[in-house]
């Protein structure tokens, strides 16, 4: 039989997750270009935010939540990886600045060929108006079947995003790393955020 609080939990999810999920697959090219919207209700300073580009030099892009570095609503998926369509493209990679404390691995954008970040595009619910959305979930780490999260970590106030290892349970608690969800987002739905 089930326990109370088993049943209040599964209602609650069926109230916040009840949008009709179309049962097409997506494709994981997307060529018109979108801005990712990053979700995580728990942590409102980064909820409904954007993933930014911060010109870090050498050609590569670091990524941020915004207000921190450029807008850009410019972005393509090619193959599942997030791409500036630039000459030469910048290709969002996972790879160095690993921190040993929280086994975070950072994810910017670059024209070398780092190891790929892998998405596959899915349909979700908005958490906030239960409309039907296009997340972005991590698929894997270029060739390796090695799933993981995407999340954002607080530095000297601004956020960047950091991949983690499936099952990771290393955890700084002075740089709490939170995981989010990537939505893809039409550069007319951007809001100030
Ligand atoms: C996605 O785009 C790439 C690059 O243009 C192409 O090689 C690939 O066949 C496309 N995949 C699909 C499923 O259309
Ligand atoms: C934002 O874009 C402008 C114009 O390309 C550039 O000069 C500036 O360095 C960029 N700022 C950041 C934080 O990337
Ligand atoms: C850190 O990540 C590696 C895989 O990259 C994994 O084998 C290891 O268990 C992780 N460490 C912890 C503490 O979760
Ligand atoms: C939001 O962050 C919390 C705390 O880290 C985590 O448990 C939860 O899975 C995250 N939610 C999403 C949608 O990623």
């Amino acid at each position: 039989m089930l326990k109370p609080a088993t049943l209040l939990l599964a209602s609650a999810i069926a109230a916040t997750r009840a949008c009709d999920i179309p049962s097409d697959t997506l494709s994981n090219n997307i060529t018109e270009g979108f801005a990712v919207q990053v979700q995580n209700a728990s942590l409102p300073v980064v909820h409904n935010h954007y993933l930014n580009i911060w010109d870090w030099g050498g050609g590569d892009q670091h990524l941020f939540v915004s207000p921190s570095g450029n807008s850009t609503s410019a972005l393509t998926l090619v193959d599942g990886v997030l791409t500036l369509p630039w000459d030469p493209p910048r290709r969002a990679v996972i790879n160095g600045e690993y921190e040993v404390k929280d086994n975070t691995t950072k994810m910017f954008m670059t024209e070398r060929g780092d190891p790929r970040a892998v998405f596959e595009p899915v349909y979700g619910c908005n958490p906030d108006t239960d409309a039907v959305q296009i997340e972005l979930a991590l698929k894997s780490l270029d060739t390796l079947a090695e799933g993981g999260n995407i999340g954002v970590r607080p530095f000297n106030g601004i956020y960047d995003f950091r991949y983690t290892p499936e099952g990771n349970t290393a955890y700084d608690p002075d740089r709490p790393w939170t995981k989010v969800t990537l939505v893809v987002v039409s550069p007319e739905a951007v809001t100030g955020l």
